[in-house]
């Protein structure tokens, strides 16, 4: 008898930026209650699962070297937790195609994650709605459901309560990727000392940011972009204050620190203003390396399967 190997399942999930990340008190879960506005961008992993003898994750690409490849990775719980469900064994060969920075505050890891469980469900032919997969999303970290859901999204909770945003047209963004990450949580700690040494400043309500997104002008949109952990990111490293300023007087409309960063996010006018941008902060020696991205994107799908 001929025994057909099954093909596999490719799915692409996006990274984030959030163009607004209010960040409020210290919750008694260890969590802080976010505000947040997240739009997905064009900046990519590709994760590719194929039935295994056993769980095992592969990775390449950008900054591969530094994902974990056991269980701490958000895939191997991804495939643990679902086998669990199903009540199978997650014998899954996961591999993992990094475009999204390692570290980079722009949730990769969760992106990988939201992947594979859009994935398993398609491999093992689950069954499980989007809303089901957004539970378990959220399970597993605070920015999983937004990666799944994709678009523009206001996060609430954790990051992990979700309302779709009205968003028009695409918005053009150059990433400055920086050496070496930044911890979440040691951010978020850094955020706690600042605060309690002093009061620095905090985000209000993102009304007038939606409704720059709802007018799909990015000259509105750039001097509402805000980040509450901006601050702890920068005193942390203190360098990216230079490549901040770099992105702006290349012709920029705005630079903001994407998320727990480090990598830096440039909102720009439009596709050529975005490229001039790029080429400028590669000769600036202000990051490691430089990306151009568009946004908003669809959350994680599959793009090939059996
Ligand atoms: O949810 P996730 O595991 O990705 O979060 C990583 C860490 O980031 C948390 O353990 C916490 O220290 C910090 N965090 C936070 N408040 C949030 C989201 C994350 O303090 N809303």
């Amino acid at each position: 008898m001929l025994s057909v190997v099954p093909s596999p399942v490719v799915v692409r999930a996006p990274s984030k930026v959030n163009l607004h990340l209010g960040v409020g008190e210290l919750r008694a879960d260890g969590y802080h209650e976010l505000t947040t506005v997240f739009q997905a961008l064009s900046l990519t992993d590709e994760v590719e699962l194929s039935p295994s003898s056993s769980l095992t994750v592969k990775v390449s690409g950008e900054g591969a070297d530094e994902v974990p490849t056991g269980r701490t990775n958000l895939v191997w719980q991804a495939a643990v937790r679902l086998g669990h469900l199903a009540g199978r064994a997650p014998l899954v060969e996961i591999t993992l195609r990094k475009g999204i920075p390692v570290a980079g505050g722009m949730a990769g890891g969760s992106a990988d994650a939201a992947a594979a469980l859009i994935g398993l469900n398609e491999l093992w032919d689950l069954g499980l709605t989007r809303d089901e997969l957004a539970t378990h999303a959220a399970e597993l970290g605070s920015d999983v459901p937004f990666a799944l859901h994709g678009g523009t999204a206001l996060g609430r909770g954790r990051g992990e309560k979700l309302l779709p945003v009205l968003s028009r047209n695409t918005f053009h963004w150059v990433l400055a990727l920086a050496k070496g990450g930044l911890s979440t949580p040691a951010v978020f700690k850094e955020l706690d000392r600042l605060r309690e040494a002093g009061s620095p400043p905090r985000l209000g309500e993102p009304q007038d940011l939606l409704q720059a997104l709802a007018s799909g002008d990015p000259h509105l949109l750039a001097p509402l972009l805000g980040n509450d952990l901006q601050a702890a990111a920068l005193s942390l490293k203190p360098e990216l204050r230079r490549t901040l300023r770099a992105g702006v007087e290349a012709g920029a409309l705005a630079g903001i620190v994407s998320g727990s960063g480090p990598t830096c996010a440039f909102l720009c006018t439009d596709a050529d203003t975005a490229l001039a941008v790029s080429a400028e902060l590669s000769g600036a020696g202000v990051c490691r390396l430089v990306r151009t991205a568009t946004g908003p994107v669809p959350g994680a799908r599959v793009i090939s399967g059996p």
